[in-house]
């Protein structure tokens, strides 16, 4: 259900998006296209640059998914980093396909809140709650990395963050993040793991 997006939710630098992908969680991949929205999770992701202006992500994005069509039509897409209290939804998300939902809508059936990116011609990518931080990005294209490897890579070119999670485009310190709003980590089938402990060496 499109919801306004929450208070917590705040604009984040760009330049320092790089520091929501560092954490390896398991991410949602959103995309519209002519008024179709979709979303799927993707536990391969990566931060790429950080060059100011040149922020980039990567993100493998199967052939078979609905998801990847809208992003190859619209060359945008968005990355959610998923927190404990979404992990349900990602993996609603990453285990039932737009190809097999009527309407090619699996939003509204899985009852996935999301709200609005920026506003755009191509329509408002869809920022599904339960999330760290959103990063919108413009596709970069790459056609051999694509078709060779399914690797997309993203410019970021605009995020976000909730607050309770990121404050000055740092992760709070993981003992103030109640454990709700701590990113999760895919393991394979099903599992995953939240981050336990915070040190530096
Ligand atoms: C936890 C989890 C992680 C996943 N990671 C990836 C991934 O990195 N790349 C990918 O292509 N699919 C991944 N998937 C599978 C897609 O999310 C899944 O195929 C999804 O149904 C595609 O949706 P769509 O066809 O509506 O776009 C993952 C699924 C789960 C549950």
């Amino acid at each position: 259900m499109l919801i306004d997006r929450p208070d917590f939710v705040q604009a984040l630098d760009a330049n320092h998006a790089w520091r929501l992908m560092n954490t390896g969680a398991t991410v949602i991949v959103s995309a519209v296209h002519a008024g179709q929205r979709n979303a799927m999770a993707a536990a391969w992701n990566m931060a790429l640059d950080y060059a100011p202006g040149a922020a980039k992500c990567a993100v493998v994005i199967d052939k078979q998914c609905f998801t990847r069509g809208l992003i190859e039509k619209s060359n945008r897409f968005a990355i959610g980093v998923c927190v404990r209290e979404g992990a349900a939804a990602c993996m609603a998300l990453g285990s039932t396909s737009a190809n097999n939902s009527p309407g090619r809508d699996k939003l509204i059936p899985l009852g996935i809140d999301y709200f609005d990116g920026e506003p755009h011609a191509d329509g408002a990518l869809p920022l599904t709650l339960g999330c760290a931080g959103w990063l919108e990005c413009e596709r970069y294209p790459e056609p051999h990395i694509e078709q060779t490897y399914d690797l997309f890579i993203g410019r970021i070119i605009r995020a976000w963050a909730d607050a309770r999670c990121v404050a000055n485009g740092k992760f709070l310190p993981l003992d103030q993040i109640p454990p709700e709003l701590r990113t999760i980590h895919h393991l394979g089938a099903g599992n995953f793991v939240v981050p336990g402990e915070q040190f530096s060496p």
